[in-house]
């Protein structure tokens, strides 16, 4: 089936599943760069943002039918190729409802940002989410990731998560079935939709004051105003990525458009238009640098996904005299896998 085919059949599917005329958002062909935090990357083949839970079910069973992959994106902790993304990319920013339950609780859906939050914990008179301030994720995004700082992580403060498994089912997960790791969580296939938080209660001025503080310090020490995906690598155990990067002089070194931050080495800042293939090239520049001069192997943070870019076109000119070489009229397209 072509993909015009398998598109067909996606809207159909809605059609069907009736929610074609509610969806608040379906778009083809869609810049990644509007979607990331990184502002790079290529087209997603199609992009949906659902109102709700009910569509975010019906657009991922329809996908299936259609023989569409889907890719649920928060958009901050990943990089996305030039060649953009296929099949289907869900968006869950307008499920961001936030809700407190009882005196200790809250309760945020996947697309919530993380920095929200926080403030709406603070607010509530609720501590322990002061961390997640300066943390540019969702809810849902930040669960599979294990978000945190040196402050802390979420894995301590998750009640329970609530996901929607491939065939459409919503599963909660309480606490001690789930398994997090350093920067990752181990969850059963499917996409996070709601977490519930457990939190402690405490003076709303004193939350509010250690989350001014805790901005204070990273606006100072991270490049939170340039377009990022966030640290790109891990922490080596005992280290600091950031400091190995700086001791290997590579703050401030550039490939077009994505730079080595001066702030803190790292972060890779977008200076404008960066490609992703010039992203990926510094990161693999930074990675053997590091590997060279320290005998340190670091390791990814960031998410790379996506198809590579097709190779440019060559443009056959007519050739007088002799024959053409194949070469010449050669428009090979690479298909990574995403
Ligand atoms: N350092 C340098 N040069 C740099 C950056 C850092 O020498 O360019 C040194 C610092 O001076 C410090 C040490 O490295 O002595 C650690 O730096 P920092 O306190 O900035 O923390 P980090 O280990 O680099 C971690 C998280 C960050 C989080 C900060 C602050 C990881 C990989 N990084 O960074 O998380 O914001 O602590 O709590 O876990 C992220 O996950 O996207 C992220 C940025």
């Amino acid at each position: 089936m072509t993909f015009k085919e398998k598109t067909q059949r996606f809207f159909k599917a809605l059609r069907d599943g009736g929610t074609a005329g509610a969806m608040g958002d379906v778009r083809q062909h869609e810049p990644m760069s509007r979607h990331t935090t990184m502002k790079a990357g290529g087209d997603a083949d199609l992009l949906v943002v659902p109102q709700n839970i009910d569509e975010l079910r019906q657009t991922v069973l329809a996908a299936h039918r259609a023989g569409l992959p889907v890719i649920v994106l928060g958009g901050s902790n990943i990089i996305v190729r030039d060649g953009g993304i296929a099949g289907v990319v869900v968006k869950l920013s307008r499920l961001n409802r936030i809700r407190l339950i009882g005196t200790d609780r809250i309760e945020a859906e996947a697309g919530v940002l993380l920095p929200r939050l926080a403030r709406a914990a603070a607010r509530a008179g609720l501590s322990g989410l002061e961390f997640a301030i300066g943390i540019p994720g969702t809810v849902g995004g930040s669960i599979v990731m294990n978000a945190g700082t040196r402050e802390g992580e979420l894995a301590p403060r998750v009640e329970s998560v609530t996901l929607m498994r491939p065939d459409g089912e919503l599963v909660t997960l309480e606490r001690e079935t789930l398994r997090f790791r350093y920067r990752r969580a181990e969850l059963p296939q499917g996409c996070v939709v709601s977490a519930r938080f457990a939190l402690q209660p405490a003076p709303a001025a004193d939350i509010e004051a250690t989350m001014n503080r805790m901005l204070g310090v990273r606006t100072a020490t991270q490049p939170l105003h340039s377009p990022s995906a966030g640290c790109v690598f891990k922490n080596p155990p005992g280290d600091s990525a950031g400091r190995l990067i700086e001791a290997a002089g590579l703050k401030g070194y550039r490939i077009g458009d994505a730079q080595v931050s001066e702030r803190h080495a790292n972060f890779i800042i977008n200076r404008g238009h960066a490609r992703t293939h010039d992203i990926l090239t510094l990161i693999r520049h930074v990675g053997r640098q590091v590997e060279r001069q320290f005998g340190v192997t670091l390791e990814l943070e960031v998410k790379i996904i996506g198809r590579s870019a097709a190779r440019p076109k060559r443009v056959p000119r007519p050739l007088k005299g002799r024959a053409r070489r194949r070469s010449d009229v050669s428009s090979a397209q690479t298909m990574g896998s995403s």
